[in-house]
């Protein structure tokens, strides 16, 4: 790294150092902020929701995905549960269902309506074999008295449909001159192959920036361990999870590199694994075959494993290593921990970080899992460490090379986190605080921010002015606090 143009001989964290301004012919919201986080898994927003059990289920990684970024189930739960929580998230968004529930034409009326109650869903198709034969709605069964008749007998026959491979533009059309809401789409010889319903095609046009895999669904990771990939990954694969994160305390390790190896060979699946902080350590994931890294040893706000074991890299330093070495095999680099402001998104994609993860700052949200607590008359919500006490005794030893039955050694602590609403109005502040940034310093796209790298390292007088001083707040922003 250059600081003021000499090879630093310091150790940085994003508090020490600010980007120097550059000439912009551009406006803040002209900016491009997609990245790419593993080969075929690009994001509209560069933030990644933290693999905690109080940060990111369902909800969570759903309410991102939905913005552009892209959230990580946790694995303090079984594979069951984190499994349907994976396929929660790839169900919420759909352009073609390709494996629609349908119903057989012989079928009775009662079994039909059993069906639509039990899966929640209000139109099927009816088919013959393969063949679609017509689609029974809600609407139909409304005012059918005989629930023992076949529901051929009150299904809308011929219902409009898509041929081959439709586009959203012709789909919409259909939609608005029939006032239908399920599409059947049929192959050669009426094959039904797929259904779109207009619920879907809403909320595409809703969430335009939604991170998408190439079915429409939202792209969801998941945080495995070296030690359970293969029940895990088996369950989640067959739940269409997008990426594997490896998650540990400690990724330059022999069981991480060789899990990397593992998973490459048994999974066709991208995998980003970590966490490491060294040039050495990236290069080992690296060589194993990640497909992307994920940087930080101690930054977290929940972490005391720099205090606990004495070791750790400031996260600056960290990221800017981990990059340099990544940047040679074209691996992209995820900043993990420490984000405590939408300025530390800025220096860390600067420093070379193609997306950061946060924990701290999602906790706090309606979406995190958990529940709000009251304290002297504030709303909080509960946010720990994966290696806190609490997090250990669920199940998250090993993380922290702990066995399920040893004395917990905590590397994290429990606590809470102010309530901070929703995250999309939360989310925007953190994107166009990144936006300014890029503004700031003339980088119109996340690649051209990453290779700016003029920073300044700042004293500890800098870091005051810089922040709100002599001044009490009387109205707090929604993006500062202290
Ligand atoms: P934060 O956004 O600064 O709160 O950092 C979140 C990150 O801290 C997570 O993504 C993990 O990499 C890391 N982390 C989570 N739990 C612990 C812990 O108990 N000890 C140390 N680091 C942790």
């Amino acid at each position: 790294m250059d600081v003021e143009g000499k090879e630093a001989t310091e150790y940085l964290s994003y508090d020490d150092v600010l980007l120097l301004p550059g000439y912009a012919d551009f406006l803040p919201g002209e900016t491009d902020v997609s990245t790419e986080i593993l080969p075929c898994v690009r994001l509209n927003v560069p933030i990644l929701s933290a693999a905690m059990d109080t940060v990111t289920e369902q909800e969570m990684a759903i309410a991102i995905a939905l913005q552009g970024g892209v959230g990580v189930i946790h694995r303090n739960m079984s594979v069951e549960q984190q499994a349907a929580q994976v396929a929660a998230v790839k169900r919420y968004l759909n352009w073609v269902i390709e494996n629609p529930l349908t119903v057989e034409k012989e079928q009775s009326v009662r079994e039909v309506w059993q069906l639509m109650s039990e899966r929640g869903v209000s139109g099927l198709p009816v088919v013959e074999g393969d063949r679609l034969c017509g689609i029974i709605t809600s609407r139909d069964l409304r005012f059918c008295t005989d629930y023992d008749r076949p529901v051929s007998t009150i299904m809308t026959p011929e219902p409009i449909v898509e041929r081959g491979t439709p586009t959203i533009e012709s789909a919409q059309d259909k939609f608005n001159e029939h006032k239908i809401e399920k599409l059947p789409v049929v192959g050669e010889n009426g094959r039904l192959t797929g259904l779109i319903t207009v619920k879907d095609i809403e909320k595409h046009q809703q969430f335009p920036d939604a991170a998408t895999d190439g079915h429409g669904r939202l792209i969801v990771g998941a945080a495995v361990s070296p030690n359970d990939i293969d029940e895990r990954l088996e369950m989640l694969v067959a739940n269409r999870v997008d990426f594997a994160v490896i998650d540990t305390a400690h990724g330059h390790t022999k069981s991480v590199v060789e899990a990397v190896g593992r998973i490459k060979r048994k999974f066709d699946l991208p995998v980003m694994a970590g966490n490491v902080a060294t040039r050495d350590g990236a290069k080992a994931l690296i060589d194993a075959g990640a497909d992307s890294i994920k940087i930080g040893v101690g930054p977290g706000s929940i972490c005391t494993t720099r205090v606990v074991a004495g070791i750790g890299v400031p996260q600056f330093t960290a990221v800017v290593w981990a990059a340099e070495q990544a940047a040679k095999a074209g691996v992209p680099v995820i900043a993990d921990g420490g984000i405590k402001y939408s300025g530390d998104i800025v220096k860390a994609i600067a420093a070379g970080a193609s997306a950061v993860m946060v924990g701290n700052l999602f906790a706090g949200l309606r979406e995190s899992p958990g529940s709000e607590v009251i304290y002297e008359g504030r709303i909080f919500k509960t946010y720990r460490g994966m290696g806190s006490i609490g997090a250990i005794q669920k199940g998250g030893g090993d993380r922290y090379q702990m066995n399920a039955d040893d004395e917990p050694v905590p590397e994290g602590v429990e606590g809470r986190v102010p309530y901070r609403g929703e995250l999309k109005p939360f989310l925007h502040q953190l994107v166009m605080g990144l936006r300014k940034g890029m503004g700031y310093t003339g980088c119109r796209s996340i690649s051209a921010l990453r290779v700016y790298r003029n920073f300044i390292k700042i004293s500890a007088a800098g870091l005051r002015e810089g922040h709100v001083h002599d001044v009490s707040i009387t109205q707090e922003p929604p993006n500062y606090s202290r």
